[in-house]
Order: C-alpha cells, then sequence, then structure tokens
C-alpha cells in the first residue's frame, strides 16, 4: 500500500500533496483552501442556486472531481480524462473511489478533442480545465469548449502560475487580466459575458 501511494505521490495531488507543495504556503492545503475558495465564489454568484452542470477536462484521481461532486451545485458532472498517465491503474483506482460517492458524475475516458462534439453549444454553466498545460493543449481545450458554456456561465482552470507561464499569458490574452479571479490554489476563473 505504501509503495503504491508513493507512485502516485509523484503526481499532481490536491488531496495528498507532497510536502514541499505545503511548505511553500506555511504548512497549509491550499489545493483544497483554494478550490474550496472558488465554491465559495460560485455560491455568491449564483445565489445557492442548484441544478448546475459542468464539465470537467483532465481529473486525474477524481479529487477536484470529488470537489464539484461535494458542493452540491451540480445535477451533472462530465468528468473527461484519457486515463494514459503513469501508473493509470493506480490513479483509476482513486478516481473512481473519490467518485463513488456521487451519482452525479459521468466519466468520458477519452481525450478532450475526440469528445467535443458530444456537447451542445451554450449547454453547460461551468468549465473547469485542468488537462495538458501546454500552449498549444489549452489553447486547443478552450477554442473547443468555450463555445459550449452558456452566456453567463462560467469559464476556469488550474495552474495560473508562474511555474506555468503559458497558462497565465493565454489566460490573461484571452480574458483580459482584469476579468480574470485567481484563486490560492492557482485556480482562475471568468464569466462568459458575449
Ligand atoms: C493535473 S491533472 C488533473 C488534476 C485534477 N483536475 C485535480 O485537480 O485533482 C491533469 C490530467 O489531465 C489529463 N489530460 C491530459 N490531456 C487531456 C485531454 N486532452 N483531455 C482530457 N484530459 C487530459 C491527464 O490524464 C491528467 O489526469
Amino acid at each position: 500500500m505504501k509503495f503504491e501511494a508513493d507512485q502516485i505521490s509523484n503526481g499532481s495531488m490536491r488531496f495528498t500533496p507532497p510536502k514541499s507543495w505545503l511548505e511553500k504556503r506555511g504548512g497549509a492545503n491550499h489545493q483544497i483552501i483554494g478550490l474550496c475558495e472558488l465554491i465559495c465564489y460560485l455560491d455568491k454568484q449564483w445565489a445557492g442556486a442548484t441544478g448546475k452542470n459542468m464539465i470537467e477536462i483532465g481529473s486525474h484521481a477524481g479529487e477536484s472531481t470529488f470537489m464539484w461532486g461535494a458542493s452540491g451545485f451540480f445535477n451533472k458532472i462530465v468528468a473527461i480524462d484519457p486515463f494514459q498517465m503513469n501508473y493509470a491503474w493506480a490513479i483509476k483506482k482513486l478516481y473512481k473511489q473519490n467518485i463513488s460517492y456521487f451519482d452525479t458524475i459521468t466519466t468520458v475516458e477519452n481525450f478532450s478533442f475526440r469528445v467535443d462534439n458530444k456537447f451542445a453549444t451554450e449547454s453547460i454553466d461551468f468549465l473547469y480545465v485542468d488537462g495538458e498545460h501546454t500552449l498549444w493543449d489549452l489553447t486547443q481545450d478552450l477554442e473547443l469548449y468555450e463555445p459550449k458554456v452558456k452566456v453567463g456561465g462560467y469559464i476556469a482552470g488550474h495552474d495560473y502560475s508562474p511555474p506555468w507561464p503559458d497558462v497565465v499569458n493565454l489566460v490573461n490574452e484571452r480574458y483580459g487580466e482584469e476579468n480574470i479571479t485567481v484563486f490560492s490554489d492557482s485556480s482562475w476563473l471568468v464569466k462568459k459575458t458575449s
């Protein structure tokens, strides 16, 4: 069991981040705190309304997916991930455990760019983009999935932070820095206004 956990902790894990991540923030786990901030932000914007739907691109071990499920906002969460990472068997096991608490989550085991045609234009309330973070991949995800978000809905993603300059530059250029809200896990969020 320890072997399994050791292998997995080399990946990006919100629930059990490596010590080095925690040390940066005085020991508190901002990978969780930041997503809670984002969820509180949505709660204010939506004035507590539920029955929303969302797409997550990149679910990994299902930890952010768990948080969306636990938020109670969504009656439909589509989680897209090809699960082709290192130690996929172990990551998938954790993913299945994490999503098992909720009957609102549908898993699409594929690459985002192969399944975009499954979703209607302006049909979702919230998009969270956390797949590949290269300029090319993130641009592609936003080009393909931004149209799926309703006007008045929210587009968000992870890793708006210095180690990911492509994410910061692209999000700034695309949406304008003044329109972006950033949370302490380095999630970013904008409202789709047109
Ligand atoms: C940083 S992890 C996601 C972490 C997760 N959102 C969380 O916060 O707990 C990135 C994930 O994106 C997935 N991924 C990479 N390219 C993808 C694509 N084109 N479509 C969907 N998922 C992708 C990888 O398999 C990996 O599991």
